[in-house]
């Protein structure tokens, strides 16, 4: 049985803020988050959602705890290690994780994946821009800059980076929060769409809507986290066949381009037989759920 994609087991955190006074952001959370779960995490200010989501992400290391992605103890690796391990484990929809202003929308999705030097120019280019059609990005606007996209379009060419380098999970704290209620919509089917797709997704969120469509929804109160009760209904993705269907062609390609990067690598002995076996397996469960 494979690892799931995230464990926390009594994760604590509590800042230091000076002599006596110290606050307790996080009390023994434990979370499990399996592949292709798709949870939110819901709860008043201050209860220590981000907190959470920076421990989950390695941004941050909890007090004590420990904290396991794809099986990997994060808590026992150096920062260096830590570093590589975040740009090709975890993708991240964050407020403060602003795009880069002076590179167009497809170079900011182009980036990360010259970063881990695993693509070739054409290769992340090609990648990039179906990952863009797929999170449903305005084909006319691929030049743009940041400075010259909508709310709503940043938001899209924050997820499509954030699934450049094939993720174990994508953290999203409050993908909605700057957003109209129509683009809002938009990013919620996009992120229900990716998750059909077989895509773990976490988010931090104070949309209701976005909440109900997840597989669970966690509450958090006083640096404590509680399991809601466990649903037992998936909702349909409210998008019309024909939408899906061509969503779905653009998924299977991108699977393919992951195919062709991963025997080029493989070929060309960049990476050891297990991790290509490995990748292979992966994008074959990818594919059956697409197919699905
Ligand atoms: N760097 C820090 N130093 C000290 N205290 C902090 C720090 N970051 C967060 N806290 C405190 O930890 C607690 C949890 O904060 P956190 O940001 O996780 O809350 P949140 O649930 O994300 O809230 P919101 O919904 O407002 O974003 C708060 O009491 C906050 O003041
Ligand atoms: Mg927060």
């Amino acid at each position: 049985m494979s690892s799931p994609a995230l464990e926390c087991i009594n994760v604590s955190k509590t800042y230091f803020l000076g002599k006596d006074i110290e606050v307790k952001a996080l009390r023994n959370v434990s979370l499990r988050v399996e592949r292709g779960d798709f949870i939110s995490i819901i709860g008043p200010s201050g209860s220590g959602k981000s907190t959470l989501l920076h421990i989950a992400g390695t941004l941050d290391r909890p007090t004590s705890g420990r904290v396991l992605i794809d099986g990997v103890d994060v808590t026992e690796l150096s920062e260096s290690e830590l570093t590589a391990f975040r740009k090709n484990k975890i993708g991240f929809v964050f407020q403060f994780f602003n795009l880069i202003t002076n590179l167009s929308a497809i170079e900011n999705v182009m980036l990360p994946m010259l970063l881990s030097r695993r693509y070739m120019l054409k290769e992340a280019r090609l990648k990039a821009l179906h990952l863009l059609r797929l999170v449903g990005f305005p084909e006319d606007r691929l030049r743009n800059p940041p400075n010259r996209l909508s709310g709503g379009q940043q938001q899209k060419v924050a997820i499509a980076r954030a699934l450049a380098n094939n993720p174990t999970y994508i953290l999203a704290d409050e993908p909605t929060g700057n957003l109209d209620v129509s683009s809002s919509a938009e990013i919620i089917a996009t992120l229900k769409l990716l998750n059909n797709f077989g895509n773990t997704i976490i988010i931090v969120t104070h949309n209701v809507e976005l909440a109900r469509i997840t597989n669970k929804i966690f509450f958090m109160r006083d640096g404590q986290i509680y399991e809601e009760a466990p649903r037992s209904f998936l909702e349909r993705m409210p998008m019309d066949e024909a939408a899906l269907e061509s969503k779905r062609r653009i998924q299977l390609d991108i699977l393919r381009l992951e195919r062709e990067n991963i025997e080029r690598l493989f070929k060309s002995r960049m990476i050891s037989s297990e991790s290509y076996e490995r990748a292979l397996k992966n994008l074959e469960d990818k594919e059956l759920r697409v197919k699905h």
